[in-house]
């Protein structure tokens, strides 16, 4: 039972999330699960479990571009605290901590190097998704905070950087959900009522800001900063789970990424924050479960819900994602948290086999 008070990692939240009601939202929006990725203090992300970098090819054809993608494991890195890139030789250009995804300059065998990220976890169902992010200035790439089903069931917060116009202060950012209506289209989105260009207030090239989107029955929000950029609403908004994906792409298309880029570009992914409700029936239960088992234990008197409300992110803590309810080290291997296993070793053996059911169930209850 040691093990029960380490699942307090999202101390206090064992009852949900609530984003309150703002401008635009007309009701608080409730969600039972989270997942809180701190980026910018991780040293090494191919040893975190939450994210899974991409390796894939997809030829010019099959991308409709001029060139193929070349999805590696390495062009997603760690930017470590003092600004130096683990795997990247220059970090100089980067200048931010967190996750690199990289798009190389050097076309080989006719496909670009580009960069994909995506959440292990595939149960996402109606959330709020947020990432802390800072694009490149470099032409020629399209860099994407996305949720995924399938092709006809994404919704998009797509950033060309062939669009940007430092000299104008122009700087557009593309939102689209791709449903039936876009694939009848050729998956052109912008042929139907699902995709809007709204320009950014500043220059998302300088610093970090936080883009988000409510994915909601029938309705989408999309915001920069906590700032409402476009609500989309009916029957192209998907309705099932999937999964979170960051990416940095380019295919030579002149219609969409441009590119490919003339030097190195790198999209820096200062944090992930997503509170959503997880379409897997044994989660659902086992949240429902340590809420019951928190709000039942007695041992606060303060009167607390344990739902925790989550506050919004503006362009002055955008780097950093201000405060965040999963108090883990990013720098530890992700189990259900370090005292679980020392624990666990001063059981016997079948204690110990005891501890890792207890962990692998605790891991699930922590989701
Ligand atoms: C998430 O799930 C909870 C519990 O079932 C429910 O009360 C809430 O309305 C759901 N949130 C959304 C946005 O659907
Ligand atoms: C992708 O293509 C490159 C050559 O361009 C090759 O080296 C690599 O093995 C391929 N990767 C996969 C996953 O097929
Ligand atoms: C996506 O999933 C939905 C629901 O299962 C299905 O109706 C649709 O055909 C799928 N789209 C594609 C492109 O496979
Ligand atoms: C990016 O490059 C394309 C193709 O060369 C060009 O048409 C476009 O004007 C460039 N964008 C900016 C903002 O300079
Ligand atoms: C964005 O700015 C450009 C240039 O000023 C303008 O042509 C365009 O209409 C603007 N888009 C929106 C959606 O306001
Ligand atoms: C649908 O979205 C539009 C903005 O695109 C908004 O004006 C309208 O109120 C929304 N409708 C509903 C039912 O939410
Ligand atoms: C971000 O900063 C604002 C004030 O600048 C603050 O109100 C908000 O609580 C902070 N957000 C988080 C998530 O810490
Ligand atoms: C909390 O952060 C740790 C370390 O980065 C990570 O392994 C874990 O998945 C996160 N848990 C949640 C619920 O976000």
């Amino acid at each position: 039972m040691v093990a029960l008070t380490s699942c307090l990692v999202v101390a206090d939240c064992e009852c949900g999330f609530i984003a309150p009601r703002n401008g635009y939202l007309n009701d608080d929006l409730f969600f039972t699960n989270m997942m809180e990725s701190k980026f910018f203090e991780m040293k090494d992300i191919s040893r975190d479990g939450t994210w899974r970098r991409q390796q894939y090819n997809v030829s010019a054809r099959a991308g409709r571009g001029e060139y193929g993608k070349a999805f590696a494991p390495d062009n997603v890195f760690t930017i470590a605290e003092d600004g130096d890139a683990t795997e990247s030789a220059d970090s100089s250009s980067i200048g931010g901590d967190g996750i690199g995804l990289v798009v190389g300059s050097t076309v080989m065998n006719e496909a670009i190097p580009v960069a994909e990220l995506d959440s292990a976890r595939n149960d996402m169902h109606y959330g709020s998704y947020r990432a802390g992010m800072k694009l490149t200035a470099v032409n020629g790439t399209c860099a994407a905070f996305f949720w995924y089903f399938n092709d006809t069931q994404e919704i998009d917060m797509e950033f060309l950087s062939r669009e940007f116009d430092p000299v104008k202060k122009i700087y557009p950012v593309n939102l689209v959900i791709q449903s039936e209506a876009s694939r009848k289209a050729g998956y052109d989105a912008s042929k139907t009522g699902t995709f809007k260009v709204v320009n950014l207030t500043f220059d998302p090239t300088i610093g970090f800001h936080e883009y988000r989107f409510d994915y909601l029955p029938s309705r989408v929000l999309f915001y920069a900063d906590s700032k409402l950029l476009a609500e989309m609403n009916g029957t192209s908004v998907p309705s099932g789970p999937g999964h979170i994906i960051l990416q940095h792409w380019s295919n030579g298309n002149p219609l969409w990424s441009g590119g490919p880029p003339t030097e190195d570009a790198v999209l820096t992914v200062s944090y992930v924050k997503a509170y959503f409700n997880s379409s897997n029936a044994i989660i659902q239960e086992s949240a429902a479960e340590s809420c019951r088992r928190a709000r039942g234990d007695g041992s606060d008197s303060s009167n607390n819900d344990r739902v925790c409300t989550i506050a919004d992110v503006t362009a002055a803590n955008a780097s950093t994602g201000g405060t965040f309810f999963n108090t883990s080290d990013p720098n530890k291997p992700s189990s259900g948290g370090g005292d679980d296993e020392s624990g666990a070793v001063r059981l016997g053996k079948t204690g110990q086999t005891m501890a890792s059911v207890m962990l692998l169930v605790l891991m699930i209850a922590c989701l």
